[in-house]
């Protein structure tokens, strides 16, 4: 990123980022949702549904294996995680890379005060890629700004950034909805309601930049009043065009959606243990719901949950939150091979 200061980049918007997250006119870093467009997520989604099939036999299995055999991965995760971490190292393993981990920062150097930056530097000396899920909100855009301007750039994928980006639990979102919708006319036209701590998800974020990429889709941010969207998504959402509404009632929403994306209340944010202060369970997916809601509708939920989903609704139809999970490796492997260029060579198969 020669020749932008970090004060300087902080100032543009997010879709003025997107070419400092590329390198010879192909994807590089992967920070913000707001760097991808349809024609990328239409591709993804067709890359992934391939890399599926392929993945089927034992023949395609040793394919991708060989696409990117010898390379390494660094997973630095410092902030829990179960399904991003396990699902990026099996993407990795996937298209035959080698990876290393560091997931408490007191097994590291940090423990002696190096600073974080220090540390991905460090890492990037030894690896191809760098797959980072870090507590601080915008510290994934420092790294890719920092590893632009060194001798051996690798590319960084953020895993999830403080309170602002999933981008790409965003990515498998969109893959999970194109999946559901394939046979009932696509994403396009559809309404979602995003239900819960929508102020502090940033898995809801993420996905709700992803969607002004979609025709007609119409938003419901259904959360308790100390939870509600934050003033940017929001002016973002009416920059763009996206039809959305706020509401607090759970119960008048799930019969006019698509899909309902259920979320968990982050109160690993709190600042003096307000969540406390909050009835949660009026945000909770009763069982008594389902039968309000569409024949053809799914539920969503990113995961890990608590009590936003009793595990009685696991049986319905409906629910595809487990299918997200898979989702999230097949999406994750078509996205590591763009970064390397090798989605062409997968789709010819
Ligand atoms: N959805 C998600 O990010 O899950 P983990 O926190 O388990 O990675």
């Amino acid at each position: 990123m020669k020749g932008i200061d970090w004060e300087q980049f902080t100032a543009l918007r997010g879709s003025e980022k997107k070419e400092y997250f590329m390198r010879g006119g192909q994807l590089f870093h992967v920070i913000m949702p707001q760097q991808f467009d349809r024609d990328f997520l239409d591709r993804m989604c067709q890359l992934a549904t391939k890399i599926r099939g392929i993945s089927k036999g034992n023949k395609g299995v040793l394919f991708l294996q060989s696409l990117l055999q010898g390379k390494r991965a660094m997973l630095y995760f410092v902030q829990p995680s179960t399904r991003t971490f396990l699902s990026f190292m099996a993407a990795c393993q996937i298209l035959g890379f080698q990876c290393s981990e560091v997931r408490d920062t007191s097994t590291s150097s940090e423990m002696k005060g190096e600073r974080p930056e220090d540390s991905v530097r460090t890492f990037s000396s030894y690896v191809d890629l760098i797959v980072m899920r870090h507590p601080k909100s915008g510290f994934a855009e420092r790294i890719a700004l920092m590893l632009n301007n060194i001798g051996r750039p690798v590319p960084v994928i953020n895993a999830g950034s403080g309170k602002d980006q999933h981008p790409t639990q965003a990515l498998l979102d969109i893959y999970t909805l194109h999946r559901s919708f394939e046979n009932y006319g696509g994403i396009d036209g559809k309404k979602i309601a995003f239900v819960g701590d929508v102020k502090r998800g940033r898995t809801v974020r993420s996905l709700a930049y992803l969607l002004r990429n979609y025709d007609n889709m119409t938003l419901y941010f259904v959360a308790p009043e100390a939870l509600r969207l934050e003033d940017d998504l929001r002016t973002y959402l009416r920059e763009q065009d996206v039809t959305f509404e706020e509401s607090d009632n759970l119960h008048e929403v799930v019969p006019l959606v698509d899909a309902v994306y259920m979320t968990r209340i982050q109160d690993e944010y709190d600042q003096a243990e307000e969540s406390g202060q909050i009835d949660y369970s009026r945000y909770h997916l009763r069982k008594e719901y389902l039968s309000l809601l569409r024949p053809n509708a799914v539920i969503m939920h990113p995961l890990p949950r608590r009590n936003e989903i009793p595990v009685a609704i696991d049986e319905d139809k409906r629910a595809v939150y487990w299918r997200q999970v898979r989702n999230g490796m097949w999406a994750r492997v078509a996205l590591i091979a763009a970064i390397f260029g090798k989605d062409q060579t997968i789709l010819d198969y």
